[in-house]
């Protein structure tokens, strides 16, 4: 029976600049699935371990990704899926995007990859848009191509690679408390103002040039937003505080991971990244509130084949 063992990892989604669009991958944190081809056609979950979700394939993001790829390319087997989660649920570090990015690209594999990654997008698109109520490819697209990835349009998927400067780290913080990205995205207006919208795109491009240029100042005048923060980080509590401590710390920005509650912080370098960890810790422990911090390098690679 052939069968894949892969690590799909958790990611950042927005970086402040970028709603929607942006997003980069994580390297220490992630799941693991096992995926099985199998004589009878169809899809089945047959385990889920770490985390309470349905093995329904209609209700669970990684079946119904799996699905929406096997329904353009029918194949005469099917598939067993095994998920290990690691990244919890409603963390706002791409939980979601983790299980549907990874079981297509597991079912790729073993069908001897009909597609391509990018092509891989739109199917993991699917199944996160289980979760969240409405389509958005800013996890899944670092998730399966590494590093930081660029949205320019979900329909038809369009997404640009962006490059990872070698010393970038990212910090983040997992208060745990669940934060339903599906609601996180209900409280948001449907409109900004121009004067918002300039400075948002102002803002983006020049992010994505400083990836470019590994101009970190550039970065840092640039993890900015005005439009979708200011709602949500009233979630997140004393995200305010915590933001001003990790920029004192030395962090390049600071903002809400994905639609939260986790937050994340860019720093040039190993050593202000853990003294940003530090602050962080020390600020979250003061709320008595439980958490995780997570010290990661950007993740150029994406999902990783463990054995096959
Ligand atoms: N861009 C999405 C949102 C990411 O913020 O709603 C969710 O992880």
């Amino acid at each position: 029976m052939k069968e894949i063992r892969i690590f799909t990892p958790a990611s950042v989604a927005n970086v402040s600049c970028g709603f929607d669009v942006l997003g980069f991958c994580l390297a220490p944190v992630g799941d693991e699935m096992v995926i099985r081809m199998t004589d009878k056609q169809g899809v089945k979950i047959t385990k889920i371990e770490g985390q309470d979700l349905p093995l329904d394939v209609k209700r669970n993001v990684a079946g119904v990704a799996a699905q929406a790829m096997l329904a353009k390319h029918p194949a005469n087997c099917g598939f067993e899926i095994e998920i290990y989660k690691k990244i919890k649920a409603g963390s706002g570090i791409g939980s979601s995007a983790a299980s549907a990015a990874g079981a297509v690209f597991g079912i790729n594999e073993l069908l001897g990859k009909p597609y391509n990654t990018h092509d891989l997008i739109q199917f993991a698109m699917e199944g996160e848009s289980v979760a969240s109520g409405s389509a958005h490819a800013d996890n899944v697209a670092p998730v399966l191509l590494g590093g930081f990835t660029l949205v320019r349009s979900i329909n038809p998927v369009d997404v640009i690679k962006l490059p990872s400067p070698s010393e970038l780290m990212a910090v983040v913080l997992h208060p745990k408390i669940e934060l339903k990205t599906m609601h996180a995205r209900e409280i948001l207006k449907n409109n900004v103002t121009l004067k918002k919208a300039i400075t948002q795109w102002g803002n983006l491009a020049a992010f994505i040039s400083a990836l470019y240029t590994e101009d970190y100042g550039l970065m840092s005048r640039s993890l900015v937003d005005e439009i979708v923060e200011p709602m949500r980080s009233l979630l997140i509590p004393e995200f305010e505080t915590i933001k001003k401590a990790v920029l004192n710390a030395g962090a390049l920005g600071f903002g809400i991971s994905g639609s939260g509650p986790s937050v994340y912080a860019l720093a040039k370098g190993v050593d202000t990244s853990n003294n940003i960890a530090e602050a962080m810790k020390s600020k979250i422990e003061q709320l008595g509130i439980d958490f995780e911090i997570h010290v990661s390098a950007i993740n150029n690679q994406g999902i990783k084949i463990i054995s096959d």
